[in-house]
């Protein structure tokens, strides 16, 4: 019989509420154990979700033999180090979005799974999420034809609504050591240059605008508005990505003040997908138009929860069945690459060529 994968979660914060639901009730795995720098959060959450083990040392945790992997929820600066030490000790790897700060940072991450034979997923959860996963479904089947353009629109608004966001949790996102680029493009954005990839290929080169609007002088800004647009290789397929920050927009939302609405045109149809993080548009989260008729999905699951729960169950499943996961090392760096050309392109003023940037991966 398949021993239960135990999990430890790293990094109790904001985002753990969300990355904790598909291990509760999983058959095949269980929150064994978490780990917080704070031990009251850390105290709290083992007892929300039933961990026996409570640690505030990392190092404590990969030295206990009873975890098989980690689930890494901590800020951006610590992705690669404790990738890197888990896959030391033999422990799969789950890493939030985005992976790393930089290149290097990715390779290492991915040499040290590979020579170490662990999986690593960059858990960047809008690829789970059950209409972009239909809307590639029909893209791949040919329902639009072939895909010419993408538009994705992120949409930043005033966070009055919602849950909770301390302080504590926006403050490092501030710091560009830490977060390794804005709040938007680079942090949020990851999930938004992963989906572009996801539903329509590889990119080859980009080209953008990312201007800073200070939301509190001398505490927080936001790195919007930006215009991102972008070519896919070997192809006459274009997509742009448009990045507001309303600082009086009310977002009807109950998580963050943040909403997408995504547009994919093809040769014979289009397809709108919205409401992944928030819920602006009252319309149904997938909507197809073809040969004169409109297709509405009405029955998806539809909260962004649900991109959590799913991406979680495909970590699972990968160490379950020795399967690659969704967005493997690679494919994060991949991603990564295409973040960091923008932002480039930004500061350069110039189209960036993702390649020329960047070195392909070693195999
Ligand atoms: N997938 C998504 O949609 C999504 C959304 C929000 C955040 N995230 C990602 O999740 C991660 C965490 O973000 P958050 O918003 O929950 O941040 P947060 O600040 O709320 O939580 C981070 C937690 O990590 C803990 N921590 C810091 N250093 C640690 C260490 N050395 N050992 C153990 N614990 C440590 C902190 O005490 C804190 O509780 C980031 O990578 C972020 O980008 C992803």
């Amino acid at each position: 019989m398949l021993k239960t994968i135990n999990v430890c979660i790293v990094g109790c914060g904001r985002i753990s509420t969300l990355n904790s639901l598909g291990y509760l009730d999983h058959p095949d795995a269980k929150i064994y154990a978490v780990c917080d720098l704070d031990e009251e959060k850390a105290m709290e959450k083992a007892k929300e979700w039933g961990a026996e083990k409570i640690y505030s040392d990392y190092y404590e945790v990969l030295n206990d033999p009873n975890i098989d992997a980690v689930e890494l929820l901590v800020p951006h600066h610590l992705h690669c180090s404790m990738t890197v030490k888990a896959c030391e000790a033999g422990k799969h790897v789950s890493v939030q979005k985005p992976m790393a700060l930089t290149i290097e940072e990715a390779d290492q991450m991915v040499e040290a799974a590979r020579k170490n034979k662990v999986k690593l997923k960059v858990y960047e959860n809008f690829v789970s999420y059950p209409p972009y996963v239909k809307a590639k479904e029909l893209i791949d089947a040919g329902e639009i034809g072939d895909p010419i353009s993408i538009r994705i629109k992120l949409n930043a608004g005033k966070q009055d609504t919602g849950w909770e966001v301390t302080k504590d949790t926006w403050s490092w996102r501030m710091n560009e050591e830490i977060c390794g680029g804005g709040p938007l493009v680079f942090d949020d954005g990851y999930h938004k240059f992963s989906l572009a990839r996801y539903l329509m290929g590889d990119i080859e080169k980009v080209s953008a605008w990312i201007d800073r609007t200070d939301v509190i002088p001398g505490e927080f800004y936001e790195d919007a508005p930006a215009m991102i647009m972008w070519k896919y290789k070997n192809s006459k397929k274009y997509g742009i990505m448009d990045v507001t920050y309303s600082k009086d927009l009310h977002i009807n939302t109950d998580y963050y003040a943040c909403d997408e609405r995504v547009e994919v045109t093809g040769s014979k149809g289009v397809l709108w997908i919205t409401r992944c993080t928030a819920k602006m548009l009252q319309i149904p989260t997938l909507i197809v138009y073809r040969d004169g008729k409109t297709i509405n999905y009405e029955d998806l699951r539809d909260d962004w929860a649900d991109s959590f729960i799913d991406s979680t169950k495909n970590f699972i499943e990968a160490i379950k069945n020795d399967t690659e996961p969704l967005l493997n090392g690679e494919e994060g760096r991949e991603v990564l690459k295409f973040a960091l050309a923008a932002i480039e392109s930004s500061k350069r003023k110039q189209e960036i060529n993702i390649d020329q940037l960047f070195t392909p991966i070693k195999n």
